[in-house]
């Protein structure tokens, strides 16, 4: 009993000192998933780990032979420390891919060390056209604000919206919204009256709706970041401003399913576009928010959600591909052209821009079963991010 324990000891050292240790590592295929598990964006990271790690239960996480470990770490928000993390996953950890990245300003923080580490960077929130611009390692399962705001922009003139005033967040995917749908409205012959701009942080849109409310647009189309659209909402309604006839339009950042619920009748009629809603009734997406809503006490999945969920099936199917051999190349190789059915319907990663090619639904929000939904009544099939310059 002794001597048998002995040996196995030994034998342990000696795999350790001939390189059994790392070849156990060589079997761990490692994602360094970065998101805002804290802070204003906090609703954005509980999404995207409840999809990634719904991903893996349904998937397995043994994938060609390799144990898939996922790394979370949380950034608040804060670009310096999403760019630490990450520095520190591909330094000490040798992370296969980099994911995550809530808000825009951490992508663009994380972009050079995916170049230098050619590590793959699988964005799976952040939606500012130009970051896939960023690093040549770059691969986006989001969306963009230009492919989200022009479908709005066909729409609205053409049911009694002439005048808008824009308000947006003062920053990447605020500045990408307000000018995406701008040109394309005035292009139809509508016209913008004010564009206002309210900060990311710790935003007071009281000022800036009294303002709207005296201007007295036809509509007010608004872009705030996932997790602010209740706090716009409630002032909005406040305000009586859908009684004053000024109806509310947006990309569907401001309905979002995350909160949707619980924004009250002032949410009903509002018409937005995007690429994902809970309410999407195909089978694929049926099957996703009754699994997904089993593994956390109900919880709607948002567009965050979809965003991570279809990130790691394009992880997945990468390390399927390439068996893990070749590198950071070779995996960022087979992520770009993968086509699929997501639970937002069918989706493509373009090759040329590693941004995601997918439809752009008109949703209307109405009550069904006492419970609040964006409910798709058009779609804009396969829509290129328009914001690419080539
Ligand atoms: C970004 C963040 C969001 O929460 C969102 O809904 C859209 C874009 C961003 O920072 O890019």
């Amino acid at each position: 009993m002794h001597k048998r324990t002995f040996i196995q000891a030994a034998v342990a050292a000696t795999m350790l000192s001939t390189g059994g240790l790392a070849l156990a590592q060589d079997n761990v295929f490692k994602i360094g998933l970065i998101l805002p598990m804290t802070g204003q964006q906090a609703s954005t990271g509980r999404q995207i780990e409840a999809a990634a790690r719904l991903y893996m239960a349904q998937n397995g996480d043994t994938v060609a032979g390799k144990k898939v470990q996922l790394i979370l770490k949380d950034d608040g928000s804060v670009p310096a420390n999403t760019r630490r993390l990450a520095q520190e996953l591909a330094v000490n950890d040798k992370v296969n891919v980099l994911a995550g990245m809530g808000i825009t300003p951490s992508a663009l923080a994380v972009a050079p060390i995916a170049t230098q580490s050619k590590t793959p960077l699988v964005v799976m929130a952040a939606a500012t056209s130009s970051i896939t611009e960023a690093s040549p390692f770059i691969v986006r399962t989001s969306f963009t604000l230009p492919q989200a705001s022009v479908g709005l922009a066909d729409w609205a003139p053409k049911n009694g919206i002439k005048t808008v005033v824009t308000l947006v967040s003062d920053y990447g995917p605020g500045l990408d919204a307000e000018k995406y749908f701008k040109d394309r409205f005035l292009f139809n012959g509508g016209k913008v009256v004010e564009s206002l701009r309210v900060p990311l942080m710790s935003p007071d849109f009281a000022p800036f709706l009294q303002k709207v409310r005296d201007l007295k647009p036809d509509a007010l189309f608004v872009f705030v970041p996932s997790g602010a659209g209740a706090a716009v909402m409630k002032q909005f309604g406040e305000r009586g401003m859908d009684k004053a006839g000024i109806k509310l339009i947006g990309t569907g950042d401001v309905t979002d399913d995350d909160q949707l619920n619980d924004m009250g009748d002032v949410a009903l009629g509002v018409v937005t576009s995007h690429h994902y809603s809970t309410f999407h009734p195909s089978p694929a997406n049926k099957k996703f928010v009754a699994e997904f809503q089993k593994a956390n006490k109900n919880l709607r999945p948002n567009f965050m959600a979809v965003g991570g969920y279809d990130g790691m099936r394009v992880i997945y199917e990468a390390l399927k591909k390439t068996g893990g051999k070749g590198g950071g190349e070779a995996l960022l190789g087979a992520m770009k052209g993968q086509i699929f059915e997501s639970p937002r319907g069918p989706i493509f990663i373009d090759a040329q821009t590693r941004d995601v090619v997918q439809n752009i639904y008109l949703r209307k929000v109405e009550k069904k079963d006492g419970q609040l939904w964006n409910v798709e009544f058009d779609v804009i099939k396969d829509v290129k991010d328009p914001g690419k310059t080539k």
